[in-house]
């Protein structure tokens, strides 16, 4: 069984981002998490295409570009120019999510669709046979170090379920809170992509602790059907 680990840079210094992901990286990282925000859909304002420029030139793993902004239509060229293997899109700010996530898809990018701690797993019904993968927030999205929100468990169930009955086999990502104490029961639940910030880069040793966090993820078995 797969389990990605996406170190989310949100919480390393923005003054060494190259440093961080070379951590990351030389600790297993599979992907890393890239998290944009415009200070409108979320309170906090990050990056933007530029910096994503900068980041794929460094990067050896690909790019998982996160976005929490407004409008997204109005930038997926513009990521996937900049270099970003996956984008994800919430659903909450989109009235056309079908016409959105074939848009990613044919410029050659995987769609990602998410999910708020409040949105309902069937917002996704009619969508699951499209996306390439669907993220589940285990926070309320805008800022690392906030504390899992235990029913985003028994939702990524609920989402492995909905992609089975759909006949897709995309991955389910989860972001928010994650740890090495809870990533079992997330991998349990049928999760397969992990983010994680501040269990990452707010440690002494992020190599070290993306090599932990990994062991904790493989470790886990799920227990649904992937
Ligand atoms: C939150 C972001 C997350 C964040 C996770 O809005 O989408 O990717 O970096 O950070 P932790 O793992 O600290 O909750
Ligand atoms: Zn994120």
């Amino acid at each position: 069984m797969t389990v990605q680990i996406a170190p989310s840079i949100l919480s390393a210094d923005f003054a060494a981002l190259g440093d961080a992901i070379a951590a990351a990286e030389r600790g297993g990282a599979d992907l890393i998490h890239v998290d944009v925000m415009d200070g409108h859909f979320v309170p906090n304002i990050t990056i933007g295409p530029p910096v994503v420029t900068s980041l794929k030139r460094i990067a050896k793993v690909p790019l998982d570009v996160h976005l929490m902004i407004e409008e997204p239509d109005r930038y997926l060229e513009a990521f996937a120019e900049a270099g970003a293997s996956m984008l994800s899109v919430h659903v909450e700010v989109l009235p056309h999510l079908h016409r959105t996530v074939h848009a990613i898809q044919a410029l050659g990018v995987k769609a990602g669709v998410v999910i708020n701690p409040a949105t309902p797993v069937a917002s996704l019904s009619e969508i699951a046979g499209d996306v390439d993968y669907v993220l589940v927030m285990s926070v309320n999205p805008g800022f690392g170090g906030q504390t899992f929100i235990a029913r985003s468990e028994s939702k990524v169930r609920d989402v492995r379920a909905l992609l089975a009955r759909a006949g897709n086999a995309a991955p389910v990502e989860i972001d928010g809170g994650i740890d090495q104490r809870n990533v079992g029961r997330v991998v349990a639940a049928g999760a397969s992509i992990i983010v994680a910030g501040s269990a990452i880069f707010h440690t002494a040793d992020p190599e070290r602790a993306t090599r932990e966090l990994k062991a904790a993820a493989l470790g886990a078995t799920p227990t649904v059907p992937r």
